[in-house]
């Protein structure tokens, strides 16, 4: 998961450096556009047991403004958005390894910058009592979910960086 590349990025951006938990620091740039959720669709993808990419469908790879080559392989977090708290991530882990299905919702960053919010569940694929993965499905979220999720977000990353 390399820097990303202002070349790829759309309008006015911020730059971040992002720290992660499995890999190196990572350089961001964020904008303010938002791409909505492709109505009527659901974004899916699949993780081996260190979060990294091995499936998806199109509307991930079309709402994420990578390819298919460019996902496969790498870890979850490169969709990571820094408005997003470390403890909505540490949750997703720490409940879908106790094989229990979480939601929630992710407001994700693409490859030009801009984001697009999304409702979430994320599930161990378990088979034979042995965790093979994860799986994630994302529908569309409402207006009145995001704004109370942005409100709650704000509060916890205020928290986790004071
Ligand atoms: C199945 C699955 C799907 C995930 N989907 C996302 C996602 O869409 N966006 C995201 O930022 N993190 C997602 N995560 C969480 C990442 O694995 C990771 O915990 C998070 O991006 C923070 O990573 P970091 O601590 O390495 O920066 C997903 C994890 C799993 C297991």
């Amino acid at each position: 998961m390399g820097n990303m590349s202002p070349e790829h990025i759309i309008g006015d951006y911020t730059e971040y450096v992002l720290q992660h938990f499995n890999s190196e620091p990572r350089t961001i740039y964020v904008s303010k556009i938002e791409t909505p959720f492709p109505a009527g669709k659901l974004i899916v993808s699949r993780t081996d047991l260190a979060g990294n990419i091995t499936h998806m469908n199109q509307a991930f790879i079309d709402m994420s403004g990578y390819s298919e080559a460019e996902l496969i392989g790498q870890p979850h977090a490169i969709l990571r958005h820094p408005d997003m708290p470390k403890a909505v991530f540490k949750e997703i882990w720490d409940t879908a390894s106790e094989g229990n299905k979480w939601h929630g919702y992710v407001k994700n960053l693409r490859k030009d910058g801009g984001f697009y919010w999304v409702h979430a569940t994320v599930i161990a694929n378990i088979r034979n009592g042995e965790m093979m993965g994860l799986s994630s499905v994302r529908r569309q979220a409402s207006m009145s979910k995001i704004a109370e999720s942005e409100a709650l977000y704000r509060k916890m990353l205020e928290q986790e960086q004071s």
